[in-house]
């Protein structure tokens, strides 16, 4: 064994021979003898850990889809790579009419009807409405936060209290029915982006009555 022993008299040097031996029991007794056991874990590799589960988790927020399975359904429907012709092409990512006509049903129609015609005197019309043809802006307002008060839709005026929207529909969800709307013949309107529900939400985020239609510049 090598062990050096702290207070051993240097040998007496007799030529260069053992002039180098010295030297180096020297350099050798100076040295920290290596230890067993575990090293402790470089800072870079918690720095690169803590990088990755950061990254992870922006990533799945921005891409995760909600875990909603219909990303899925989705991808599923979309032709293989290679596939003959007979699968059928992929309709775009999501038809906005059919969405619309989904929601409106869901949401609207016990009160505007399936006809979207409304009830007389209780429930104004969505087809016909100069609300829903004329600017989008209105429109998305009033499906956001609702409306209250006296109102003139197609030459019939109406009191009532319409309910507001923004907890239970998403700005797609919004967007589809505002545009489900604006299309319903005889309507002809354009569609209206989800970009601009999601400007009008943000424009009006602290606001929790619903319009009058003198606000929103109609009668
Ligand atoms: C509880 C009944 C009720 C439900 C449900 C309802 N509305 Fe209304 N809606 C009304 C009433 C009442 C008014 C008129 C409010 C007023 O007179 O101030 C109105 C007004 C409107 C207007 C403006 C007037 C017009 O006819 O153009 C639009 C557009 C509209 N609703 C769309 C919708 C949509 C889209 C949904 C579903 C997401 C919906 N409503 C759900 C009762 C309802």
């Amino acid at each position: 064994m090598t062990t050096p022993t702290p207070n051993r008299a240097e040998p007496v040097l007799t030529d260069a021979e053992s002039d180098v031996e010295v030297i180096h029991r020297q350099i050798v007794r100076e040295l920290r003898d290596p230890e067993e056991g575990f090293e402790r874990v470089p800072w870079f590799v918690w720095a690169t850990v803590g990088v990755l589960v950061f990254w992870s988790g922006w990533y799945i927020g921005r891409r995760g889809g909600t875990f909603d399975t219909r990303t899925h359904v989705e991808y599923a429907q979309m032709a293989a790579p290679g596939a003959t012709g007979d699968a059928p092409a992929a309709a775009g990512p999501v038809d906005a009419i059919a969405e619309g006509k989904r929601i409106f049903s869901a949401n609207c129609q016990a009160c505007h009807q399936a006809d979207g015609k409304g009830v007389s005197g209780a429930f104004p019309p969505v087809v016909g409405s100069e609300w829903v043809t004329g600017d989008e802006k209105v429109l998305v307002r009033i499906l956001l936060h609702g409306l209250q008060g006296p109102i003139t839709v197609a030459g019939n005026t109406y009191d009532g209290m319409m309910p507001a929207w923004r907890e239970a529909l998403s700005d797609a969800d919004i967007a589809h029915v505002a545009t489900y709307l604006r299309q319903w013949a005889p309507n002809a309107a354009p569609a209206v982006s989800e970009a601009t529900v999601k400007a009008e939400r943000d424009a009006a985020a602290a606001r929790t009555a619903p319009w009058t239609a003198a606000e929103l510049g109609g009668k």
